[in-house]
């Protein structure tokens, strides 16, 4: 089938560039991205594009070159589910917060209701896609709910995982290192698959678009991250061996990558992975396969978030450490909040869990991100739970400058790799600060050897420890 109407249910960080992607690259189809979120679609409309709910390098353009010609956002979510031949699903899948699977398996709530409204609403045939990442076989489920709507419609369900990286989405979208789409082997779901392949081959050569069965594609996208986490993962745990040690992690990440078994990328040491997807992949990829009674399996996998969580508190503990044993009282600037550069986007940041040790140590801290806004600081460490609304707003602030920021400070905590934070004027923030001036670079981002010349007492990831530092001079 021809495409010419495409819908897309969850105007999120998926859904949203994703589509606006293919506007861009297919002028001949009509997308129209919808959310029940009416504050978040009125600021996909904004025409003021610094209101964009998504910030993501280079998006903007995007967006503003097809909005109002083939792409648009709305609220009407049913409207567009019936005029469109094609459904993607991109809503959001947190891991569950209670009830069986707490903790671990994914809440499947808001894809069921997408699935029955996509059943009562449909007049016509359609294609269903899934784009949030699930847990294998919920294709079944959603292919179950639309069967037993009790309406003679035909819906094909493909599985069709995003795998763009938050910051670099636009360039992931327009040139990424395959498309993967899973269906049906049917003739119907054949079809199905090759009216998806057609919309991507307009920008995508066709030898990376990958088809295979709907449980293969599901599986795949908890795989490639689960592959992801475990590099971080293993590269932040020889970083504390290299602490240990004489070693320095950037030069092991460095001959090990050259190994072109091994490859270079994904192995920088850091204060841990963050982000909507990493961990939560994981805990379902271990909650399948406990529950089919695969222990070492789902252990094996588990190590991976305990290994990161590990090194969250490790960095938080080292700061509580070096600053006397004692931060309470004391002023702690963190410079990033997001849970990586170039996204305004928090989920699972390390900063959070950083800043939850620090709090109960009593510390002072005070955030400088470039894109984070002080509310959604707030939001992050209100929703842990750790303690009241007032008593976080009394003891974390948010600096639209980050001099003013590491004025006074104890120590400075870098939380995110943002490229600006290289080019400050470290001997002005030094000047600013309380002495011994003690920076912990989390990100392995900052000259070290150019910060000591200015006076700071630098501790980045996998390097020798400060004590070892300090005996050398
Ligand atoms: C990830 C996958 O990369 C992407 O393919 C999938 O679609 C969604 O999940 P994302 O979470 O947006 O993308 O960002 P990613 O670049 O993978 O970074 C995840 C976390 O790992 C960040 O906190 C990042 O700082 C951290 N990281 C990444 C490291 O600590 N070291 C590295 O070497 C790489
Ligand atoms: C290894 C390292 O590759 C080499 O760099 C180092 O110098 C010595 O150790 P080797 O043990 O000779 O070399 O063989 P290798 O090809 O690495 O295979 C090791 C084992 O892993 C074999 O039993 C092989 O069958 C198995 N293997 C390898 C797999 O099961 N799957 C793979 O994808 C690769
Ligand atoms: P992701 O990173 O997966 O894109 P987000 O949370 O950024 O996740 O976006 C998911 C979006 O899906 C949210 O804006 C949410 O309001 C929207 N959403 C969830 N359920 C529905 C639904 N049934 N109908 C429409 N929109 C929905």
């Amino acid at each position: 089938m021809q495409i010419t109407n495409i819908c897309c249910i969850g105007a999120g960080y998926v859904g949203g560039p994703t589509m606006a992607i293919i506007a861009k690259q297919c002028p001949e189809i009509k997308v129209t991205v919808v959310d029940l979120n009416e504050a978040r679609i009125a600021a996909w409309n904004d025409q003021d594009m610094d209101n964009m709910p998504v910030y993501e390098p280079g998006l903007s353009d995007v967006v503003a070159q097809a909005r109002g010609r083939n792409l648009f956002f709305s609220t009407d979510v049913d409207k567009a589910i019936d005029e469109a031949q094609m459904i993607f699903i991109s809503v959001n899948t947190p891991t569950k917060t209670y009830g069986s699977g707490k903790g671990m398996g994914a809440d499947l709530k808001w894809i069921e209701l997408c699935a029955r409204q996509i059943a009562r609403v449909s007049k016509s045939n359609k294609i269903i896609v899934e784009k949030s990442t699930l847990p294998v076989r919920t294709a079944e489920a959603i292919k179950d709910i639309l069967q037993y709507a009790g309406n003679d419609i035909e819906f094909q369900v493909l599985s069709n995982p995003e795998f763009l990286a938050e910051g670099t989405a636009v360039e992931d979208l327009l040139n990424p290192d395959r498309v993967l789409i899973g269906g049906d082997s049917s003739p119907e779901g054949k079809r199905a698959i090759e009216s998806l392949v057609e919309i991507y081959n307009n920008w995508i050569p066709r030898e990376r678009i990958l088809t295979t069965n709907v449980w293969s594609s599901e599986l795949s996208k908890l795989v490639a991250n689960a592959f992801l986490a475990q590099r971080i993962s293993s590269i932040n745990a020889i970083s504390e061996l290299c602490e240990k040690t004489e070693a320095d992690v950037n030069e092991v990440a460095r001959a090990i990558g050259m190994d072109s078994r091994i490859g270079p990328k994904f192995l920088k040491a850091s204060v841990g992975f963050g982000g909507s997807c990493f961990q939560k992949d994981i805990l379902n990829l271990v909650y399948i396969s406990r529950s089919f009674g695969l222990t070492e399996v789902a252990d094996y996998w588990e190590q991976v978030i305990i290994m990161n969580d590990h090194q969250k508190k490790r960095f938080a503990l080292n700061i509580v450490r070096k600053l006397y044993n004692t931060v309470s009282g004391k002023k702690i600037a963190f410079l990033g909040w997001a849970f990586k550069k170039d996204t305004n986007d928090t989920r699972e940041s390390a900063a959070i869990y950083v800043a939850d040790y620090l709090l109960n140590e009593q510390a002072e801290l005070r955030v400088y991100d470039p894109k984070v806004v002080e509310r959604q600081v707030y939001a992050d460490l209100d929703y842990l739970g750790s303690r009241t609304a007032e008593q976080n707003r009394a003891s974390i602030g948010v600096g639209a400058d980050p001099y003013e920021v590491c004025k006074g400070a104890h120590a400075i905590a870098v939380l995110t790799e943002w490229d600006e934070f290289k080019d400050y004027d470290w001997e002005r923030i030094y000047d600013g600060m309380l002495k011994p001036a003690k920076i912990f670079d989390g990100r392995n981002l900052l000259d070290a050897d150019k910060l000591r010349s200015i006076g700071f007492i630098v501790q980045s990831i996998g390097t020798k420890s400060l004590k070892k530092q300090l005996v050398a001079v």
